[in-house]
């Protein structure tokens, strides 16, 4: 078994992978897992800001107009065409059901035209697997942080591919509480970057946000009640008729969900006895939590890794990486694979053959 693995790794590998689980129509090459060929992505973003989010149904219609011109764009790009791909990886879970579905659609298709084995892919395992793109000495196990519009999870990565969730939202997702306190004070959609900007003309500490505490576990976050608090600071304002000042609000909103990040992580890192700590998802691009995760690191002797804000936010070379391991440890997806909107962490639904060449 060891043999058959070593042969498999002595080749190149070539991974195709597609990421349509939200607004971004992506496709990326990526050689030998840590390698990317190309990186394409069709932003949705300006179609769906005249409505202040992600409309589903424009979404999955923008992804169909977009697909197959993305996924030649990656081939072209890394120079290679579908004879040189090894195996096709596909995110088909969790996300919006009708954008999944396109990507699903056309992974299968070319799989079942070509030959080429199929993988599908959890979204959340792509974007911690960024991670090893940029950090090529970066290897499980490790702590990562996955912020994202959907997401606030810490994860424990116990191997490629194996992961035990020791903390989550009881609410809202970080990235979800960006956005909505980004549309309260009138910065519109995607809220992350456009607070993140503003928050360095604002003052962090000029309005004191509650930090929520979990008490069944201490790891586990919740930012809905922040959100309100934001709310009600507002409607208080408007109805003493008091001017806001829109970038203090977002500097301490922000401070409010940066300071309960960095310490569920770090203690984490600590309690669990690790020494190397990651993050991933879009609001680990956010320019203040990455500062203050690495003084933080800095201090408690933690390595701390990060993929470049191109590789936080949505992407298909994370799901490229993801795949590669995974076509390691022998996972294939059958033609029966499906879309699943709320597919868990680890969960080995849509990998109908596990042929395991684990040593
Ligand atoms: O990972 P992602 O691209 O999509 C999901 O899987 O959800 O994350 C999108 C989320 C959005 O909520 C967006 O506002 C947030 O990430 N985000 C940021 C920043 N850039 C994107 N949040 C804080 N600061 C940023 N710079
Ligand atoms: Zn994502």
């Amino acid at each position: 078994m060891i043999d058959e693995r070593k042969e498999i790794q002595d080749k190149d590998i070539y991974i195709l992978a597609i990421e349509s689980s939200c607004d971004e129509t992506a496709a990326a090459v990526v050689k030998n897992g840590r390698e990317v060929l190309s990186n394409v992505i069709s932003s949705q973003i300006a179609l769906h800001t005249l409505y202040g989010g992600v409309v589903p149904e424009i979404a999955s219609r923008k992804h169909i107009e977009k697909i197959n011109q993305v996924i030649e764009e990656a081939l072209r790009e890394a120079g290679v065409t579908l004879q040189d791909i090894t195996a096709i990886a596909v995110t088909y879970g969790p996300g919006l059901v009708g954008a999944l579905l396109v990507g699903v659609s056309a992974a299968k298709a070319i799989s079942f035209a070509t030959g080429i084995p199929l993988i599908g892919i959890h979204h959340i395992e792509g974007h911690i697997s960024a991670n090893y793109i940029e950090n090529k000495e970066l290897e499980p196990p490790f702590i990562c942080l996955v912020a994202s519009g959907g997401h606030s999870h810490l994860v424990l990565v116990k191997d490629y591919g194996e992961y035990d969730i020791v903390g989550r939202t009881r609410d809202d997702a970080a990235g979800e509480a960006f956005d909505k306190v980004a549309r309260a004070i009138g910065l519109g959609y995607p809220g992350g970057p456009k607070i993140d900007k503003l928050s360095k003309e604002g003052n962090p500490d000029a309005i004191h946000f509650p930090r929520a505490v979990v008490t069944e576990n201490e790891y586990d976050f919740s930012f809905s009640g922040l959100k309100s608090a934001v709310l009600n600071y507002l409607n208080g304002c408007q109805m003493k008729g008091e001017p806001v000042c829109e970038a203090d609000v977002a500097a301490s909103f922000q401070k409010a969900v940066i300071d309960v990040l960095v310490e569920h992580s770090i203690h984490a890192v600590k309690e669990f006895g690790f020494d190397k700590f990651a993050i991933a998802g879009g609001v680990a691009s956010n320019s203040s939590l990455r500062n203050a995760l690495e003084q933080e690191c800095c201090k408690n002797h933690i390595s701390f890794y990060h993929p470049s804000p191109i590789f936080c936010t949505d992407n298909a070379a994370m799901i490229g990486v993801a795949g590669y391991y995974e076509y390691l440890k022998g996972a294939r997806s059958g033609y029966d694979l499906n879309a699943v909107p709320n597919l868990k962490l680890g969960s080995r639904e849509g990998v109908t053959g596990y042929e395991c060449i684990k040593g």
